[in-house]
């Protein structure tokens, strides 16, 4: 055989540079960012790029996790201080809107008497994000019923008795 008729190896494929990898990078955020913005709310999309109280306060006066029917779970952690929810911070593991409603329900619930914390509803929630699209009003429900159950939570440790919603509220898909 020739040695010099012999088919040279395929040059290596060039890599992008930096450059080249922010370029891609930014023009996939900027598809993703108007596709959300097809989607949800100004409102959303704002809370969910900045989402406020992410993280768990140890040590807390108050726990929950819950896992929704999506498989989804989130974590809220709270301080309760002379009957005032003082901090509450969320963790979740779940989508955009999720976040957005973690971050949307420790607002409401930080700096509220404690009674009337424990009236916050998903409809509470999606008022302050300004709706949700019908598939994830369930990621709303998972977040005023993790604030529920971490209040409720409080009230176990602290011996107290309360009656979760008196009105009968629902925290759910109503
Ligand atoms: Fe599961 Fe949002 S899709 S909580």
């Amino acid at each position: 055989m020739d040695e010099d008729k012999k088919t040279p190896p395929a040059a290596p494929p060039s890599m992008p540079g930096d450059a080249e990898y922010d370029e891609v990078l930014e023009l996939l955020q900027g598809e993703a960012l108007r596709q959300a913005r097809e989607i949800y709310s100004a409102e959303v999309v704002a809370e969910c790029m900045a989402p406020q109280n992410v993280g768990r306060l140890e040590p807390c006066d108050g726990t929950a996790v819950l896992t929704g029917g999506c498989g989804d779970t989130m974590e809220i952690t709270l301080r309760v201080e002379e009957g005032v929810v003082t901090e509450a911070a969320f963790l979740t593991d779940g989508c955009g809107a999720t976040v957005a409603c973690g971050s949307a329900v420790t607002r409401l619930a930080r700096g509220r008497k404690f009674e009337e914390a424990l009236d916050l509803t998903r409809r509470d929630i999606l008022a302050l994000l300004n709706g949700l699209p019908p598939s994830h009003l369930h990621c709303a429900a998972l977040a005023a019923e993790t604030l529920v159950a971490a209040l409720t939570d409080h009230l176990e440790r602290s011996g107290a008795t309360m009656t979760a919603n008196p009105e009968g509220e629902d925290h759910g898909t109503r």
